[in-house]
């Protein structure tokens, strides 16, 4: 290919210009655009050459007046093939036909930065190979938690720790509804009908509100820290829609917020015995809605904010938070992913490639060890409570905390569980909703930490 770039040529020679094509001009591309601009001459002076912006692929040009005419096409495939683009920076969205561009580019050697979550969850590995077989670098800082310095940290600088959690708020539009519904004690449809009014969803939520978003960023998290390739699909998910206001109110009964978490652990399960290893390890990764006690550091993350929780053996625990989404906060993840890749080329080098030596298996989600909260509404009868307990007790879960409330014909019973499996939980509360003495379940969530 013919390249603005000198590769391989000594860092000091003069270099003269890193050449960039950006597909895409919403809500990020823009702003990653009006940085490039804005910023040139300190961009140049920290990357050593110039970043010259050379192409922008939308759909519909009228809609931006602001990219140079010279600049605009509508044909993206023609832009990510171009031979004289050193760094293709990708903010269109979605798989089709993106991946196909970012194909193109990667197999003729330029570097490729993206913030699309979805594509790398999905077709990471594809991506990885060809990256691999062209030498070129494929960067995805904005694709996780937007501005917050995420991805770099997990492959570069714990490299040379063993990290054992990595647990968070990914998703800001359910974070905003699920604290609306939590100060407002508003139910999820007006919770909802409240983040779409001030544009914190999307007119379709549902990429959102049922967890997809948050998946797909769980399956890049947990296959960088554990080196281990995990796709969406091996992600267990749960949205937000089935939280209800009692479920709140019943988190804050016992002092805890609910959440939704993206929670990928490195788990010891069974070994091969005849083998005589006692254990192995797997990964879990999974997305539900969580209750939390409230003084727990992701409780008190509130509205649009993300912040990721990241426990590695030798470092200890470390908390990462910003906005995590947003046109000029996910623009600058991007910017700093395009100085890191021009920067790669100038010096003739390039960075982390994938890494999933450890190939670990995923842990299914009935094996997860959960610890559940529930309230049922029963009998006020002398001998309910056995009876429930004798529910749990066949599936053998040993219960931590029972409260009885209420001394109407309706009284209402609040259990809390011991760890166990998380499918002879979710069988014992098919089991108690069949019972004669319980009336209704009003609430059934996963629990996490000390509760008072
Ligand atoms: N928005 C955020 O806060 C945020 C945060 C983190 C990550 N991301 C990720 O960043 C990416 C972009 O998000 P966004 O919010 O900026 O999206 P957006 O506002 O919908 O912008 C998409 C852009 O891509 C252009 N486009 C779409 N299909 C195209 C095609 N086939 N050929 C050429 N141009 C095409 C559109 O052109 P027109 O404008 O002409 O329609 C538009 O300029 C997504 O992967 C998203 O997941 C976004």
């Amino acid at each position: 290919m013919t390249s603005g770039v000198a590769t391989g040529s000594p860092p000091h020679s003069p270099v003269p210009a890193v050449r960039v094509g950006v597909l895409g001009a919403g809500v990020v591309g823009s702003q990653v655009i009006r940085l490039l601009t804005e910023q040139a001459d300190e961009l140049a002076a920290r990357v050593g050459a110039k970043l010259e912006l050379v192409g922008v692929a939308v759909r519909r040009p009228a809609r931006h007046p602001d990219v140079p005419a010279d600049l605009i096409t509508t044909d993206a495939a023609g832009l990510a093939a171009r031979d004289d683009i050193d760094v293709l920076v990708e903010v269109i969205g979605g798989i089709d036909p993106t991946k196909s561009f970012l194909l193109t580019a990667l197999r003729r050697g330029a570097g490729v930065v993206t913030a699309n979550k979805a594509l790398l969850a999905e077709h990471g590995p594809e991506l990885y190979a060809a990256a691999d077989a062209a030498g070129a670098d494929l960067y995805f800082e904005a694709a996780v938690a937007g501005a917050i310095p995420l991805i770099r940290p997990l492959r570069e600088s714990l490299a040379g720790d063993r990290i054992s959690r990595i647990m968070g708020i990914v998703n800001g539009t359910t974070n905003f509804i699920l604290s609306a519904m939590t100060d407002t004690g508003a139910g999820y449809p007006e919770a909802l009908a409240e983040a779409t009014r001030l544009g914190y969803a999307e007119a379709d939520p549902s990429a959102d509100v049922d967890g997809f978003d948050a998946a797909a960023k769980a399956a890049i998290m947990a296959s960088i820290g554990f080196h281990t390739r995990v796709g969406a699909a091996d992600v267990h998910r749960e949205g937000i829609a089935g939280v209800t206001a009692a479920d709140i109110d019943a988190a804050r009964r016992i002092g805890c917020t609910v959440k939704l978490l993206a929670i990928c652990e490195r788990v010891r399960v069974a070994g091969n015995a005849a083998a005589g290893d006692s254990y192995t390890e797997a990964v879990s990764a999974r997305v539900h809605p969580v209750m939390i006690p409230q003084n727990h550091p992701l409780a008190v993350v509130d509205g649009a904010y993300n912040a990721v929780f990241v426990e590695a053996e030798a470092a200890g625990r470390l908390m990462f938070y910003g906005p995590g989404a947003g046109g000029a906060p996910t623009a600058s993840a991007v910017l700093g992913d395009l100085v890191a890749v021009a920067r790669n080329r100038i010096a003739g080098g390039r960075g982390p490639r994938e890494s999933a030596y450890a190939a670990l298996p995923i842990q299914p989600m009935g094996e997860v060890l959960s610890r559940y909260h529930i309230s049922l509404d029963v009998d006020d009868r002398a001998g309910v409570l056995a009876v429930v307990a004798g529910a749990f007790a066949e599936a053998g879960v040993s219960l931590s905390t029972v409260r009885q409330e209420g001394r109407d014909a309706d009284a209402s019973l609040v259990v809390v569980t011991h760890s166990a499996p998380d499918a002879a939980l979710a069988g014992t509360v098919a089991r108690l909703a069949e019972l004669d003495a319980v009336h209704r379940v009003t609430s059934v969530m996963r629990v996490m930490g000390e509760l008072r």
